[in-house]
This record gives structure tokens, C-alpha cells and sequence, in this order.
């Protein structure tokens, strides 16, 4: 494994900040997040800490818009204006539990898939554009490569052509980190980041979160006490942590 992520300078919201503003949530009857509020620009690193069940994994949800919260907002800002909603396929990375891959296809089928999907809105083209050529990206070269090129530097060299159902779980979780790279998010959102991993994983998503820095916003949600470490704030749910 050698050679950057390719997180930095490639992305185009190189100013990006979230900011959550009093934010609440319940699911039915049951009242998750209470008026949360804080705000996180590019080259921080926010965690999320708190007991099981105490919101994290739905504070997560939020932020990368996948869930509107009953009350309160998430600004996600950049070159001085606020980003709609059509910004969200190019701004985010997530990496989480709850993300599942198909197991049908091969790493690389699963990651040309979703630059499709993402590299036909807006952002995700022009970046597309940067890294390797219109062309190729519409003949899937460039696509291709990048996702190679990703999944080297996540320890997955020479595994991209097998079917993701084959993988080891944490096969699968060093899988999710180069889905969450390819696009070279503005928000990367690390949903237990080391689930299931090894040293040598975690020690990646180390690399990642240090290179992130450069220019991304992290949100970390864990109880790890190495991790709430890493984090230059950190929201502390639940009343315990
Ligand atoms: N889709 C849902 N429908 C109903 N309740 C939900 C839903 N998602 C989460 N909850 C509830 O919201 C609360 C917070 O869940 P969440 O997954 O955000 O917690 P967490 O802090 O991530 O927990 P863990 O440490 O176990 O991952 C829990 O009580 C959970 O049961
Ligand atoms: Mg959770």
C-alpha cells in the first residue's frame, strides 16, 4: 500500500462545514437526540460518542441527510452559499453498519455501479472530469482505475474481481471505506469506523482520517476510547460517555 487517497485537492467544497442546529429526533413516542447542536468545517474531525441506543448511528443518518430531523436543521455550507439537497450524492462518504454492498457482484462491479450513480449529478462529474478525462469516465476507464487504485490502498489488492458475498467481514468493511473514497467526499461520515477490523485496518482508517484533514470534514460516531480521541470536538449523547 503506498501513495495518497486521493482525498485531498480533488474535491470541490475544499471550504465545506456542517453545522447541526438544534437538532432533535424521535422515533414514534421514543425521543433519540435532543436538541443537538455543532457545527464542523474541512480538516475537522467531529465524534460522536454515547451509549448503545443513545443516537449516534441516527445523528449520523442526519447529517449525511438521510433522515430529516423533527426539529432543527443541517446546514451543510461551502464557497458561501448553503447546498441543497442535490448536492448529496457528491458531498458524502458513509461508512456504516448498516450500508450493504451487493453481494452479487465484485468489488470493482460495486464501485463502477455507484460512481454511475453518483457521477451523473452535477459535482461528481466535474470531479470525475479532474481525475481522469471525460472520456474516460464515460467508457469507464477512469472510474475503473480510481476504483482499483482505491482498493489497493484499503488492503483489497488483487481481491477486486471476486464477488463481494465471498468476502470476510472485514474484507467488506475495508470494501465500504473505498466506496465512501471514490468520489473524494466533502463529508465523511465513519459510522464505528473499525468495525471488524484487524491492526493493519485500523491503521488505515487512521491514514484515512489523517489525510481527510486536509480537506474533508469527519463525523465519527463510536464508543472506542481510542477513537473519541481522534475527534477536535466531541458530542457526547446520552448523558454518558
Ligand atoms: N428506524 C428506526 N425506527 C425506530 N426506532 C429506531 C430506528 N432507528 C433507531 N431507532 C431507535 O433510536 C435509538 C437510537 O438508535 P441508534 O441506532 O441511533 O443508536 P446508537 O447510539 O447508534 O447505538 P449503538 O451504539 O448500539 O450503535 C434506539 O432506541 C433505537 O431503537
Ligand atoms: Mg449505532
Amino acid at each position: 500500500m503506498a501513495g495518497s487517497l486521493g482525498l485531498c485537492g480533488q474535491q470541490p467544497y475544499t471550504d465545506f462545514e456542517l453545522s447541526l442546529e438544534q437538532v432533535s429526533h424521535s422515533f414514534g413516542k421514543r425521543r433519540v437526540l435532543t436538541s443537538v447542536s455543532a457545527a464542523v468545517r474541512a480538516g475537522q474531525v467531529m465524534v460522536v460518542t454515547g451509549p448503545n441506543g443513545s443516537g449516534k448511528s441516527t445523528l449520523i443518518k442526519i447529517a449525511a441527510r438521510l433522515i430529516r430531523p423533527a426539529s432543527g436543521r443541517v446546514v451543510w455550507r461551502a464557497g458561501g452559499r448553503e447546498l441543497g439537497m442535490d448536492a448529496a450524492k457528491g458531498v458524502v462518504g458513509l461508512v456504516s453498519p448498516e450500508l450493504t454492498l451487493y453481494d452479487e457482484l465484485t468489488a470493482i462491479e460495486n464501485l463502477l455501479f455507484f460512481a454511475r450513480v453518483r457521477g451523473w449529478s452535477g459535482h461528481g462529474l466535474v470531479r470525475w472530469r479532474g481525475l481522469a478525462g471525460a472520456e474516460d469516465v464515460a467508457a469507464g476507464g477512469g472510474a475503473r482505475a480510481r476504483a482499483r487504485a482505491i482498493l489497493e490502498q484499503v488492503g483489497l489488492e488483487g481481491r477486486g474481481d471476486d464477488l463481494v458475498g465471498t468476502y470476510s467481514s472485514g474484507m467488506k468493511q475495508r470494501l465500504k471505506y473505498a466506496f465512501a473514497l471514490m468520489h473524494s467526499p466533502a463529508l465523511l461520515l465513519l459510522d464505528e469506523p473499525t468495525a471488524n477490523l484487524d491492526e493493519a485496518g485500523t491503521e488505515i482508517v487512521r491514514r484515512i482520517i489523517a489525510e481527510a484533514r486536509g480537506s474533508a470534514c469527519v463525523v465519527v460516531a463510536t464508543n472506542e476510547p481510542e477513537e473519541v480521541t481522534w475527534g477536535d470536538a466531541v458530542i457526547r449523547l446520552g448523558g454518558v460517555a
